[in-house]
């Protein structure tokens, strides 16, 4: 082959010694859903040692937990009453020390949630605070206040929740006399904390250190922008047309920190050096947040050198699958992240959001915004354009320098359920929004590990499911797709062996402007040509070796087709 040559500047410098989470492509397990080892219909620990080798199989580095710390399940584990037990419906802590001594053997480092914002208000911290009443110590773990009004009948502000309806709830006390009322950003049985009290500072620096202890590699730090509060606790001067102050799960753009007082707060750094200082105190661990903050010259002050090792990047996630605005978000990516030092993350899916395979089965603007999903009644997605884009969108994110978050199930193309029954549904935002929004269910459903037979979904031996799955996820069973070439999972395979090989996570970047067009998208990495074709009209490619390609199809002709992404070797 005629020999490329990369013609627009290096945006990414190669790393000779990248740490493992610059570089590591991290699997996500929502562990109600991956895999289940008693039969009981809910994925449990057991489960997911036993399909591990699996996951080995994948190349994957790492894997990230959503949590499953013992919870009353009301968000589904995001509602944690104690931060070092697991819960009985995922399994035991000796599980979980089984689960990461197999994971070692394997090369394989486990992440694990860490949820500050807010605990379940079954925490024995909340259980106190309510019993100690108004002005005890006990009540300054949470962010209790009195109502406005004449009886204190109306709640203390006009924020609020983001899973709809007000963020506060009055409690009633005892001979069903109403008495102060809690803040709670999401589910009424999630009441935050109040992080100006250096108790709770104190608690999770510990719980960090437990389950570091244990053998944990890192943690995903939940809604890490929402920990601390404006002081004062002013109202949101944001409203929508209803005249109620728009709940969102960040701060976009738009957004400034003095108006939606309730994110991104200055106040917030000092906590994040505290943690960062915990994972100093060991070898090799990572903090990862989960910050809602946009744009990416604002999220970057998250990564400076003594704060989280990296943060979801959502701005990618939320990037149109385009030739102009990729090739934006991605050099805005290594430039904003690069100034600070830190590399950047890539994700396209996870347990919040519609599946990528789906929401590129709709045009362009018509995806319901996070946390809302898809139900049966709304417009349904073209699933093998879907599919098809999300192979290639892949591709191209696999092959960018930094580190890729890949949520489970994808590596099958999975859509999300989108015709999910109301009587199944489980996410609080459905019943906040009393099923306006319908919530995020749809991407949380059980895995088919094996094409359904008889009454088997694939999932559990015994067919049970805490959620149905859709007719069509027998055809994406693992079991189907594991050694046919073509398939999504031997796709995902292909492209981590390669990255690895060629060490893309850490490589040299530039875009190769030659190639790129209005509908075309081309960049090298450490001598991979990465090229996607947007479409509609084929692209005919220079001649040389194929390492891999998002459509088997490339292989017959020397053409690049619609929708398509291929890594040549230069
Ligand atoms: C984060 C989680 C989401 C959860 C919320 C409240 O956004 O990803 O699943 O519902 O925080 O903890």
């Amino acid at each position: 082959m005629s020999k490329i040559t990369a013609d627009s500047k290096i945006l990414h410098h190669a790393i000779a010694d990248a740490k493992w989470w610059r570089t590591a492509v991290i699997y996500q397990i929502y562990p109600r859903s991956f895999a289940d080892g008693n039969g009981d219909g809910m994925g449990d620990l057991i489960g997911v040692t036993s399909r591990l080798d699996s996951l080995a199989e994948l190349g994957i580095d790492a894997i990230w937990f959503s949590p499953f710390f013992k919870s009353p399940q009301k968000d589904a584990g995001y509602d944690v009453s104690d931060y070092r037990q697991i819960d009985p419906l995922f399994g035991t802590n000796d599980d979980l020390d089984a689960l990461i001594a197999r994971a070692t053997q394997l090369g394989i480092k486990i992440i694990v949630d860490l949820v500050p914002n807010h605990t379940s208000d079954q925490h024995e911290w909340f259980k106190a605070a309510v019993a100690a009443g108004p002005g005890s110590p006990e009540r300054e773990y949470y962010i209790f206040r009195d109502g406005k009004g004449k009886n204190g009948e109306l709640p203390p502000n006009n924020w609020n929740s983001i899973f709809g309806g007000p963020a506060w709830t009055r409690l009633i006390g005892p001979g069903g006399k109403p008495e102060q009322w809690y803040l709670h950003m999401f589910d009424s049985t999630q009441p935050d904390l109040e992080w100006n009290n250096p108790v709770v500072a104190e608690e999770f620096e510990n719980i960090l250190r437990f389950w570091f202890d244990k053998g944990v590699a890192g943690f995903r730090v939940d809604v890490a922008h929402g920990m601390v509060k404006r002081d004062g606790l002013p109202d949101h001067k944001e409203h929508d047309k209803d005249g109620k102050p728009t709940p969102h799960l960040g701060l976009t753009p738009e957004q400034s920190e003095e108006r939606v007082p309730y994110w991104v707060q200055p106040g917030v750094h000092e906590f994040i050096r505290r943690f960062r200082k915990v994972a100093d105190e060991y070898e090799d661990r990572a903090l990862c947040a989960e910050a809602s903050v946009s744009p990416l010259n604002r999220l970057k002050l998250w990564v400076r050198p003594d704060e989280y090792h990296q943060t979801f990047n959502f701005d990618y996630l939320e990037t149109k699958f385009e030739s102009a605005a990729l090739k934006n978000i991605v050099t805005e990516s290594l430039v904003e992240f690069g100034s600070v030092g830190a590399g950047s993350t890539w994700v396209l899916s996870n347990h919040d959001q519609v599946r990528h395979a789906t929401r590129y089965g709709y045009d362009h603007g018509k995806v319901p915004k996070q946390g809302d999903g898809i139900g049966p009644d709304y417009p349904q997605p073209d699933e093998a354009l879907g599919l098809r884009k999300a192979q290639a969108a892949t591709a191209f994110m696999l092959g960018l320098p930094g580190s890729a978050y890949i949520y489970q199930g994808e590596e099958l193309g999975l859509p999300e359920h989108t015709t999910l029954e109301s009587k199944y549904r489980e996410d609080p935002t459905f019943f906040r929004t009393k099923g306006e929004r319908v919530g995020r269910d749809g991407c949380r459903v059980p895995l088919p590990w094996e094409s359904a037979v008889n009454a088997s979904n694939g999932f559990s031996a015994t067919g049970l499911g805490w959620l149905p799955q859709p007719e069509s996820y027998h055809r994406y069973a693992r079991d189907v797709q594991r050694g046919v070439a073509g398939s999504t999972l031997e796709l995902y395979k292909r492209l981590i062996a390669v990255r690895k090989e060629f060490n893309l996570g850490a490589g040299e970047f530039s875009w190769h402007d030659s190639l790129t067009s209005e509908t075309v998208l081309a960049y090298s990495n450490n001598g991979v040509l990465v090229v996607t074709n947007f479409g509609p009209d084929p692209l005919a490619l220079p001649k040389g070796e194929i390492l891999a390609t998002s459509q088997h199809d490339l292989w017959v002709a020397d053409l690049l087709e619609a929708n398509q992404t291929v890594w040549l070797k230069q």
